[in-house]
Protein backbone atom coordinates (compact mmCIF):
# COMPACT_ATOMS: atom_id res chain seq x y z
CA UNK A 1 0.00 0.00 0.00
CA UNK A 2 1.28 3.63 -0.64
CA UNK A 3 2.23 5.40 2.18
CA UNK A 4 3.31 9.02 2.37
CA UNK A 5 7.34 9.62 3.36
CA UNK A 6 8.83 12.57 3.65
CA UNK A 7 12.14 12.86 1.38
CA UNK A 8 13.35 16.12 2.54
CA UNK A 9 13.12 19.16 4.86
CA UNK A 10 14.15 22.85 4.79
CA UNK A 11 13.43 26.21 6.80
CA UNK A 12 14.36 29.61 6.20
CA UNK A 13 14.36 32.47 8.99
CA UNK A 14 14.89 35.87 7.94
CA UNK A 15 18.41 37.02 8.88
CA UNK A 16 17.10 40.53 10.96
CA UNK A 17 16.67 39.26 14.94
CA UNK A 18 14.48 41.52 16.52
CA UNK A 19 14.93 41.14 20.31
CA UNK A 20 11.72 41.99 22.85
CA UNK A 21 13.44 44.97 23.77
CA UNK A 22 13.30 46.40 20.32
CA UNK A 23 8.53 46.22 20.56
CA UNK A 24 8.99 48.94 22.92
CA UNK A 25 9.60 51.58 21.02
CA UNK A 26 6.87 51.13 19.01
CA UNK A 27 4.31 50.34 22.13
CA UNK A 28 4.05 50.14 26.18
CA UNK A 29 5.80 46.69 26.42
CA UNK A 30 8.87 45.06 28.09
CA UNK A 31 11.17 42.06 27.46
CA UNK A 32 9.39 40.86 30.81
CA UNK A 33 6.47 40.99 29.68
CA UNK A 34 6.68 39.61 26.84
CA UNK A 35 9.00 36.49 28.21
CA UNK A 36 6.69 35.79 31.07
CA UNK A 37 3.69 35.37 29.05
CA UNK A 38 5.08 34.31 26.17
CA UNK A 39 8.62 32.60 26.05
CA UNK A 40 9.40 34.41 22.88
CA UNK A 41 12.65 36.26 23.47
CA UNK A 42 13.15 37.23 19.98
CA UNK A 43 11.76 37.00 16.58
CA UNK A 44 13.04 36.95 12.90
CA UNK A 45 11.30 40.20 10.41
CA UNK A 46 12.24 40.41 6.91
CA UNK A 47 13.93 44.04 6.30
CA UNK A 48 11.63 46.78 6.20
CA UNK A 49 12.51 47.64 2.30
CA UNK A 50 12.67 44.42 1.11
CA UNK A 51 9.91 43.75 -0.65
CA UNK A 52 10.17 40.12 0.36
CA UNK A 53 7.14 38.11 0.57
CA UNK A 54 6.09 34.47 1.84
CA UNK A 55 6.80 32.93 -1.54
CA UNK A 56 10.68 34.26 -1.00
CA UNK A 57 11.06 32.74 1.86
CA UNK A 58 9.10 29.87 0.92
CA UNK A 59 11.43 29.67 -2.07
CA UNK A 60 15.02 29.30 -0.18
CA UNK A 61 13.15 26.63 2.29
CA UNK A 62 12.06 24.86 -0.61
CA UNK A 63 15.43 24.43 -2.62
CA UNK A 64 17.28 23.13 0.50
CA UNK A 65 14.08 20.63 1.24
CA UNK A 66 14.84 19.55 -2.65
CA UNK A 67 18.02 19.48 -2.47
CA UNK A 68 17.94 16.72 0.41
CA UNK A 69 15.47 14.99 -0.81
CA UNK A 70 17.88 15.15 -4.44
CA UNK A 71 14.60 15.96 -6.61
CA UNK A 72 14.82 18.74 -8.94
CA UNK A 73 11.70 20.85 -9.32
CA UNK A 74 10.91 19.33 -12.68
CA UNK A 75 10.47 16.56 -10.13
CA UNK A 76 7.38 17.59 -8.50
CA UNK A 77 3.59 16.73 -9.30
CA UNK A 78 2.71 19.19 -6.81
CA UNK A 79 3.08 22.12 -4.92
CA UNK A 80 0.79 22.95 -2.00
CA UNK A 81 1.50 26.83 0.44
CA UNK A 82 0.05 27.14 3.31
CA UNK A 83 -0.16 30.93 4.51
CA UNK A 84 -2.14 33.74 6.14
CA UNK A 85 0.14 36.11 4.67
CA UNK A 86 0.30 35.72 1.41
CA UNK A 87 2.60 38.16 -0.76
CA UNK A 88 -0.66 39.68 -2.77
CA UNK A 89 -3.93 39.05 -2.38
CA UNK A 90 -4.32 37.21 -5.36
CA UNK A 91 -3.16 34.89 -6.99
CA UNK A 92 -1.82 32.65 -4.28
CA UNK A 93 1.78 31.99 -3.21
CA UNK A 94 2.05 28.69 -4.53
CA UNK A 95 1.93 29.77 -8.00
CA UNK A 96 4.28 32.50 -7.17
CA UNK A 97 6.49 30.02 -6.00
CA UNK A 98 5.91 27.89 -8.95
CA UNK A 99 7.07 30.62 -10.85
CA UNK A 100 10.59 31.39 -8.92
CA UNK A 101 11.18 27.46 -8.92
CA UNK A 102 11.12 28.21 -12.93
CA UNK A 103 8.17 25.57 -13.33
CA UNK A 104 5.94 26.52 -16.06
CA UNK A 105 3.02 23.73 -15.83
CA UNK A 106 3.10 22.08 -12.27
CA UNK A 107 -0.12 22.36 -10.00
CA UNK A 108 -0.18 25.18 -7.13
CA UNK A 109 -2.19 25.70 -4.77
CA UNK A 110 -2.51 27.71 -1.17
CA UNK A 111 -4.29 26.74 1.49
CA UNK A 112 -5.23 29.61 4.61
CA UNK A 113 -5.40 27.38 7.37
CA UNK A 114 -3.42 29.38 9.55
CA UNK A 115 -1.81 28.03 12.53
CA UNK A 116 -2.83 24.45 11.33
CA UNK A 117 -2.03 24.90 7.56
CA UNK A 118 1.01 22.37 8.10
CA UNK A 119 -1.41 19.55 9.53
CA UNK A 120 -4.53 20.36 6.83
CA UNK A 121 -1.54 20.37 4.19
CA UNK A 122 -0.13 17.32 5.19
CA UNK A 123 -3.40 15.45 5.31
CA UNK A 124 -4.48 16.97 1.59
CA UNK A 125 -0.96 15.66 0.02
CA UNK A 126 -1.72 11.89 1.75
CA UNK A 127 -4.74 12.05 -0.13
CA UNK A 128 -3.45 13.50 -3.82
CA UNK A 129 -0.69 10.73 -2.78
CA UNK A 130 -2.87 7.96 -1.93
CA UNK A 131 -5.65 8.49 -4.47
CA UNK A 132 -3.07 8.67 -7.09
CA UNK A 133 -3.20 12.24 -8.20
CA UNK A 134 0.41 12.78 -7.48
CA UNK A 135 3.72 10.83 -5.97
CA UNK A 136 5.67 13.42 -5.42
CA UNK A 137 4.62 16.84 -3.38
CA UNK A 138 6.15 20.28 -2.70
CA UNK A 139 4.48 21.43 1.23
CA UNK A 140 5.86 24.89 1.99
CA UNK A 141 4.47 26.40 5.38
CA UNK A 142 5.59 30.37 4.92
CA UNK A 143 4.20 33.74 6.41
CA UNK A 144 5.68 37.18 6.61
CA UNK A 145 3.96 38.57 9.43
CA UNK A 146 5.95 41.63 10.47
CA UNK A 147 4.82 43.78 7.37
CA UNK A 148 1.02 43.31 8.97
CA UNK A 149 1.35 43.95 12.43
CA UNK A 150 0.65 47.33 13.75
CA UNK A 151 3.48 48.38 15.66
CA UNK A 152 1.17 50.70 18.40
CA UNK A 153 -0.16 49.79 21.98
CA UNK A 154 -3.45 48.84 20.44
CA UNK A 155 -2.11 45.71 18.86
CA UNK A 156 0.94 44.80 21.15
CA UNK A 157 -1.09 41.82 22.47
CA UNK A 158 -0.34 40.58 18.34
CA UNK A 159 2.40 42.42 17.34
CA UNK A 160 4.48 40.92 19.95
CA UNK A 161 4.11 37.12 18.97
CA UNK A 162 4.54 36.99 15.26
CA UNK A 163 7.63 36.06 13.18
CA UNK A 164 8.51 35.61 9.81
CA UNK A 165 9.85 32.50 8.33
CA UNK A 166 9.31 29.24 5.96
CA UNK A 167 9.63 25.41 6.45
CA UNK A 168 9.13 23.33 3.28
CA UNK A 169 8.82 19.27 3.06
CA UNK A 170 9.17 16.82 0.33
CA UNK A 171 6.73 14.32 0.43
CA UNK A 172 6.32 11.00 -1.92
CA UNK A 173 3.97 8.19 -2.33
CA UNK A 174 6.21 5.07 -1.11
CA UNK A 175 4.49 1.31 -1.90
CA UNK A 176 5.07 -0.49 1.18
CA UNK A 177 3.88 -2.81 3.70
CA UNK A 178 5.70 -1.08 6.94
CA UNK A 179 3.33 0.67 9.49
CA UNK A 180 5.06 4.27 7.92
CA UNK A 181 3.90 7.70 7.02
CA UNK A 182 0.95 8.90 7.72
CA UNK A 183 -0.46 6.92 10.78
CA UNK A 184 -2.87 8.90 12.79
CA UNK A 185 -4.70 12.04 11.81
CA UNK A 186 -7.66 14.28 13.10
CA UNK A 187 -8.88 17.31 12.03
CA UNK A 188 -11.19 20.31 13.04
CA UNK A 189 -12.70 23.52 12.64
CA UNK A 190 -15.15 25.72 14.25
CA UNK A 191 -15.89 28.69 12.32
CA UNK A 192 -18.20 29.86 15.17
CA UNK A 193 -14.58 31.67 16.72
CA UNK A 194 -13.88 33.09 13.38
CA UNK A 195 -13.61 36.38 15.47
CA UNK A 196 -11.37 35.32 17.90
CA UNK A 197 -8.51 35.62 15.87
CA UNK A 198 -8.85 37.44 12.49
CA UNK A 199 -7.94 40.01 10.30
CA UNK A 200 -11.30 41.86 8.30
CA UNK A 201 -10.15 44.23 5.90
CA UNK A 202 -9.88 44.66 3.31
CA UNK A 203 -13.26 42.32 3.13
CA UNK A 204 -15.17 41.26 -0.01
CA UNK A 205 -17.93 41.72 2.03
CA UNK A 206 -17.25 45.13 2.44
CA UNK A 207 -18.00 47.78 -0.15
CA UNK A 208 -15.98 49.42 -0.81
CA UNK A 209 -13.55 46.95 0.76
CA UNK A 210 -11.61 49.47 2.09
CA UNK A 211 -12.00 52.60 3.70
CA UNK A 212 -9.60 55.28 5.05
CA UNK A 213 -12.28 55.14 7.83
CA UNK A 214 -11.64 51.32 8.14
CA UNK A 215 -7.92 51.92 8.19
CA UNK A 216 -8.01 54.61 11.07
CA UNK A 217 -10.26 52.19 13.20
CA UNK A 218 -7.63 49.35 12.91
CA UNK A 219 -9.87 46.56 10.59
CA UNK A 220 -6.52 46.57 9.07
CA UNK A 221 -4.61 44.66 11.55
CA UNK A 222 -5.13 41.25 13.04
CA UNK A 223 -7.26 41.12 16.50
CA UNK A 224 -7.14 38.20 18.82
CA UNK A 225 -9.01 37.16 21.85
CA UNK A 226 -5.71 35.99 23.24
CA UNK A 227 -7.82 34.71 26.35
CA UNK A 228 -10.25 32.78 25.15
CA UNK A 229 -7.50 31.42 22.70
CA UNK A 230 -5.26 30.30 24.90
CA UNK A 231 -8.34 28.47 27.11
CA UNK A 232 -9.51 26.78 23.87
CA UNK A 233 -5.51 25.33 23.06
CA UNK A 234 -4.90 23.91 26.60
CA UNK A 235 -8.43 22.07 26.90
CA UNK A 236 -8.43 21.15 23.00
CA UNK A 237 -4.87 20.10 22.05
CA UNK A 238 -4.57 17.27 24.89
CA UNK A 239 -8.16 16.28 23.65
CA UNK A 240 -6.75 15.65 20.11
CA UNK A 241 -3.40 13.83 20.87
CA UNK A 242 -5.55 11.52 23.38
CA UNK A 243 -7.97 10.91 19.74
CA UNK A 244 -4.69 10.54 17.46
CA UNK A 245 -2.85 8.52 19.87
CA UNK A 246 -6.04 5.90 20.04
CA UNK A 247 -6.59 6.36 16.58
CA UNK A 248 -2.77 5.11 16.13
CA UNK A 249 -2.93 2.28 19.12
CA UNK A 250 -0.46 4.29 20.75
CA UNK A 251 0.29 6.03 24.29
CA UNK A 252 2.36 9.29 24.31
CA UNK A 253 5.08 6.99 25.04
CA UNK A 254 5.21 5.89 21.86
CA UNK A 255 6.62 9.06 20.62
CA UNK A 256 9.84 10.20 20.29
CA UNK A 257 9.20 13.61 19.72
CA UNK A 258 6.56 16.16 19.96
CA UNK A 259 5.98 19.10 17.62
CA UNK A 260 3.30 21.16 19.04
CA UNK A 261 2.59 24.55 16.78
CA UNK A 262 4.34 27.74 18.49
CA UNK A 263 2.11 29.79 19.75
CA UNK A 264 3.24 30.35 23.19
CA UNK A 265 5.65 28.01 25.36
CA UNK A 266 2.65 28.33 28.62
CA UNK A 267 0.72 26.87 25.89
CA UNK A 268 3.01 24.15 25.09
CA UNK A 269 4.22 23.69 28.86
CA UNK A 270 0.49 23.21 29.90
CA UNK A 271 -0.05 20.33 27.06
CA UNK A 272 2.85 19.00 27.88
CA UNK A 273 1.80 18.87 31.59
CA UNK A 274 -1.30 17.52 30.63
CA UNK A 275 0.34 14.60 28.62
CA UNK A 276 3.23 13.59 30.86
CA UNK A 277 5.49 14.15 28.07
CA UNK A 278 9.41 14.48 28.89
CA UNK A 279 11.08 17.56 28.36
CA UNK A 280 13.44 15.13 25.94
CA UNK A 281 10.11 14.35 24.20
CA UNK A 282 8.84 18.03 23.41
CA UNK A 283 10.56 20.71 20.79
CA UNK A 284 10.09 24.25 21.04
CA UNK A 285 12.03 27.11 19.22
CA UNK A 286 9.17 29.73 19.87
CA UNK A 287 11.98 31.74 22.09
CA UNK A 288 13.97 32.39 19.19
CA UNK A 289 11.31 32.59 16.37
CA UNK A 290 7.70 33.71 17.99
CA UNK A 291 5.00 32.33 15.71
CA UNK A 292 5.58 31.60 12.41
CA UNK A 293 1.77 30.67 11.87
CA UNK A 294 2.32 27.91 8.90
CA UNK A 295 6.15 27.34 9.13
CA UNK A 296 5.77 26.72 12.74
CA UNK A 297 5.39 22.84 12.90
CA UNK A 298 8.51 22.45 9.64
CA UNK A 299 10.56 24.90 11.22
CA UNK A 300 10.37 22.81 14.21
CA UNK A 301 10.62 20.04 12.35
CA UNK A 302 13.05 20.52 9.80
CA UNK A 303 15.36 21.73 13.02
CA UNK A 304 14.92 18.84 14.87
CA UNK A 305 16.20 16.67 11.86
CA UNK A 306 19.62 18.83 11.54
CA UNK A 307 20.15 18.67 15.46
CA UNK A 308 20.16 15.01 15.11
CA UNK A 309 17.48 14.57 17.89
CA UNK A 310 15.23 12.16 15.89
CA UNK A 311 16.47 8.50 15.89
CA UNK A 312 16.27 5.96 13.41
CA UNK A 313 12.67 5.27 12.15
CA UNK A 314 11.18 7.64 14.80
CA UNK A 315 7.89 8.27 15.45
CA UNK A 316 6.61 11.76 16.06
CA UNK A 317 3.08 13.51 16.75
CA UNK A 318 2.08 16.59 14.73
CA UNK A 319 -0.29 19.27 17.25
CA UNK A 320 -1.61 22.58 16.84
CA UNK A 321 -4.21 24.68 17.36
CA UNK A 322 -5.14 28.85 15.49
CA UNK A 323 -7.31 30.63 14.09
CA UNK A 324 -10.19 29.54 12.19
CA UNK A 325 -10.99 27.92 14.59
CA UNK A 326 -8.58 25.51 13.54
CA UNK A 327 -7.24 22.67 15.63
CA UNK A 328 -5.48 18.91 14.54
CA UNK A 329 -2.82 16.76 15.53
CA UNK A 330 -1.32 13.62 13.59
CA UNK A 331 1.07 10.83 14.21
CA UNK A 332 3.91 10.17 11.41
CA UNK A 333 6.68 7.74 11.36
CA UNK A 334 9.87 7.47 9.73
CA UNK A 335 10.63 4.85 6.60
N1 LIG B 1 2.99 44.17 26.54
C1 LIG B 1 2.54 44.58 27.74
N2 LIG B 1 1.26 44.40 28.12
C2 LIG B 1 0.43 43.81 27.26
C3 LIG B 1 0.85 43.37 25.98
C4 LIG B 1 2.19 43.58 25.62
N3 LIG B 1 2.70 43.19 24.44
N4 LIG B 1 -0.20 42.81 25.34
C5 LIG B 1 -1.24 42.88 26.19
N5 LIG B 1 -0.87 43.49 27.34
C6 LIG B 1 -1.67 43.79 28.52
C7 LIG B 1 -3.15 43.78 28.26
O1 LIG B 1 -3.57 45.02 27.76
C8 LIG B 1 -3.70 43.47 29.62
O2 LIG B 1 -3.72 44.64 30.36
P1 LIG B 1 -4.95 44.94 31.38
O3 LIG B 1 -4.91 43.81 32.36
O4 LIG B 1 -4.60 46.27 31.95
O5 LIG B 1 -6.19 44.91 30.54
C9 LIG B 1 -2.66 42.55 30.25
O6 LIG B 1 -1.47 42.75 29.49
C10 LIG B 1 -3.04 41.08 30.20
O7 LIG B 1 -3.53 40.79 28.91
P2 LIG B 1 -3.98 39.34 28.50
O8 LIG B 1 -4.47 39.38 27.09
O9 LIG B 1 -4.90 38.78 29.53
O10 LIG B 1 -2.60 38.56 28.60
P3 LIG B 1 -2.33 37.03 28.45
O11 LIG B 1 -1.62 36.54 29.61
O12 LIG B 1 -3.57 36.31 28.00
O13 LIG B 1 -1.28 37.00 27.25
C11 LIG B 1 -1.26 36.46 24.92
C12 LIG B 1 -1.65 37.49 25.97
C13 LIG B 1 0.23 36.28 24.97
C14 LIG B 1 -1.65 36.98 23.57
C15 LIG B 1 -1.96 35.11 25.24
O14 LIG B 1 -3.32 35.34 25.50
C16 LIG B 1 -1.85 34.09 24.14
O15 LIG B 1 -0.76 33.67 23.76
N6 LIG B 1 -2.99 33.59 23.61
C17 LIG B 1 -3.03 32.53 22.64
C18 LIG B 1 -2.52 32.97 21.30
C19 LIG B 1 -2.69 31.85 20.28
O16 LIG B 1 -2.48 30.69 20.57
N7 LIG B 1 -3.14 32.20 19.08
C20 LIG B 1 -3.42 31.18 18.11
C21 LIG B 1 -2.34 30.98 17.18
S1 LIG B 1 -2.05 32.33 16.13
C22 LIG B 1 -2.85 31.98 14.60
O17 LIG B 1 -3.61 31.10 14.45
C23 LIG B 1 -2.58 32.90 13.50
Amino acid sequence: MKKTIIRGTGRYLPERVVKNQEMSQWMDTSDEWIEQRTGIQERRWIDEDSKVGASDLGLIASRIALERAGWQPEDLDLIIFATLSPDINFPGSGCLLQSKLGLKSTPALDIRQQCTGFLYGLQIADAYIKSGHANRILFVGGEVHSTGLERANRGRDVTVIFGDGAGAICLEGVETDEDVGLIATSLHAQGDYAESLMLEAPASRLSPRLTHEMIDDGRVWPKMDGRNIFKLAITRLPEITQTVLSKAGLTINDIDMVFPHQANLRINQSYQKAMGIADDKIFNNIQKYGNTTAGSIPIALDEAIEKNLLPEKSTVLFVGLGAGLTWGAMIYRFL
